[in-house]
């Protein structure tokens, strides 16, 4: 029997369409439910306990919503959270990170490769721990790249101080030799031309979220979840805050069909 519940996907904002965008690509028929915890972004510089406990809230939300999975579609929170969401709820829980690292171990040819992504995911060290389950003679070198989600929110995908940022947080990566990256980040896509600029053409850039995509379509059909084929799915965004500057800077990059957005709320954002 098809299944015509939403896939719920969450991210700490906005850049998490990047998923939505690779999901309605490969599977037309899903509808999404997409959560965005705008009140609460940036998850980059937050500590594990925190964004455990926003994470697990916007999972309740998105089963809430009748979701049939999670996507964690945001790269912090996978690194974080997962495991803990993955004890709680009961619907299947996928993240961003495994699906982005085997896609690294695909690309690479000389076993080096490069992480990029917020200070939270790299300190993690969860990239570097699932591209060496799958290749553990992989050298992996990663960078932490605070500024560029804040030049991405405003538009500065082809711009100067965009570039020159790029340089600093690449050196030392690029310095060791990688033939891959990992975009680490929900936003890095957006900035494809930029980091292509910076790395020269000789190193695959690697999306976890085009691989995250391929991982839903193969887990939908494993588990029997995927929606009737004979319909196409749509979107419904929610966000905790309705702040939506940068939701308009995606949706024309990423060409995404945004129609009304609800919002959500969240507990405080006080520290337990
Ligand atoms: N969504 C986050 C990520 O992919 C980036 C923005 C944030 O720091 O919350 O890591």
């Amino acid at each position: 029997m098809p299944n015509p519940d939403p896939i719920g996907v969450f991210d700490s904002g906005i850049g998490g369409l990047t998923v939505v965008a690779e999901l309605q690509h490969l599977l037309p028929a899903e509808n999404i439910f997409y959560i965005g915890d705008t009140a609460r972004v940036p998850y980059g510089g937050k500590t594990r306990r925190t964004v455990e406990r926003y994470s697990v809230e916007i999972g309740g939300l998105l089963l809430a919503e009748q979701a049939k999975l999670i996507v964690v579609a945001c790269n912090t929170a996978s690194a974080l959270a997962v495991p803990r969401m993955r004890k709680i709820f009961k619907v299947p829980v996928l993240g961003v990170v495994a699906p982005g690292a085997e896609a690294a171990v695909m690309a690479t040819k000389n076993r080096r490769i490069g992480v990029i992504g917020t200070r939270a995911t790299v300190a993690s060290g969860a990239y570097e721990h699932a591209i060496r389950l799958l290749a553990p003679a992989a050298h992996v070198v990663s960078s932490a790249c605070p500024l560029l989600v804040p030049l991405i929110e405003e538009g500065l995908f082809d711009d100067p101080v965009t570039d020159e940022m790029l340089a600093r947080y690449l050196a030392p990566i690029l310095s060791e030799n990688v033939d891959t990256l990992v975009l680490g980040c929900t936003h890095y896509p957006l900035l494809h031309r930029a980091i292509t600029r910076a790395t020269g053409p000789g190193i695959a850039l690697v999306d976890s979220a085009k691989n995250c995509a391929a991982a839903v379509k193969s887990l939908l059909s494993e588990q029997n979840l995927a929606a009737p084929q004979d319909r196409l799915g749509h979107l419904n965004i929610a966000l905790t805050d309705p702040a939506e500057g940068f939701l308009r800077v995606a949706q024309n990059a990423l060409g995404i069909e945004i129609g009304e957005i609800m919002t959500l709320a969240v507990q405080s954002t006080d520290r337990v």
